[in-house]
């Protein structure tokens, strides 16, 4: 085991890190995560905000089609000169408050690229650069809605139900070639998405945000940093043996 295992500021120098989704919230935290560890990183969205790491290398690009995805992962891995650890984060959801039946066709589309195949696709452009590293790890972002969620956004969960199926099935097929896989599933986080989102249901459902605490056992909503902190415990050498699961970062919310 090396020296520096458990030394935050250094484990993760050498590495190189892609974080899709990584201009803000969860995203941004991960990829600050991983820079404040001595990684190289990459983020890719549409639009830079503020809250970008400014040490990142932004990478521009729409994940929702086959084109925009594998450009992102060539980008980053010519940016980056190959790749160690691969985060797919980026997502996306647009409540449809009239219930399940209201949501358009190309609704269900939309949400499938973003949310499930846009990590599929990045993975799979990104392969080959994993597959020259010592020790890959990826890590998908899902979402407690994989479960069954209310009707507004059934179609993202869907997604993410799939997304979940899928990087189970990739872990078995990666792990013995040694690149760890896993889920992170975050609770209700204090993220510009997240938030907006919340709001939306709240207002439709005539309560306040706050109110659906009481489904959370620790009764407040998450920090980016605090699922930021397990999405780095998996792809760092801490997480050496930790590959095909699914980890609940949510105050207690996956225990009811
Ligand atoms: N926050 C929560 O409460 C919560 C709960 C459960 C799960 N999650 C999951 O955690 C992850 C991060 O959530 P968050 O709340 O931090 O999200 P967020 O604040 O909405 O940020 C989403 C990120 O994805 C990017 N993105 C969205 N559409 C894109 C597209 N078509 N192409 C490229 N990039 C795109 C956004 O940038 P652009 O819009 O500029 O492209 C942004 O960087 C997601 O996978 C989400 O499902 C979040």
């Amino acid at each position: 085991m090396p020296a520096n295992l458990f030394d935050p500021a250094t484990e993760f120098v050498g590495r190189r890190a892609l974080v899709t989704g990584g201009s803000r919230g969860i995203g941004a935290a991960v990829a600050q995560r991983l820079l404040d560890g001595g990684a190289a990183v990459a983020v890719t969205a549409r639009s830079h905000t503020a809250d970008t790491p400014v040490d990142a290398v932004f990478i521009a690009g729409d994940l929702r089609t086959a084109d925009g995805a594998s450009a992102v992962a060539d980008a980053a891995v010519r940016e980056l000169g190959g790749l160690d650890i691969l985060i797919n984060n980026a997502a996306s959801a647009r409540p449809h408050v009239g219930g399940v039946t209201t949501i358009p066709d190309q609704e269900w589309l939309d949400s499938l690229d973003i949310n499930f195949l846009s990590a599929v696709r990045v993975t799979h452009a990104a392969l080959p650069a994993l597959r020259k590293s010592d020790g890959a790890a990826i890590v998908n972002v899902s979402s407690g809605g994989a479960t069954p969620l209310p009707g507004p956004i059934i179609h993202y969960g869907a997604a993410k139900a799939a997304l979940n199926a899928y990087t189970l099935g990739l872990a078995q097929e990666l792990s013995p070639q040694g690149i760890r896989v896993n889920i992170v599933t975050p609770g209700p986080v204090l993220s510009p998405g997240g938030t907006e989102i919340r709001q939306t249901l709240a207002d439709a459902a005539g309560i306040d945000p706050d109110e659906t605490l009481v489904g959370v056992p620790m009764r407040r909503f998450g920090e980016a940093s605090e699922v930021a902190e397990v999405v780095a415990l998996l792809v760092s050498p801490r997480g050496s043996w930790l590959t095909s699961h699914n980890f609940y970062v949510d105050g207690g919310v996956g225990a009811l």
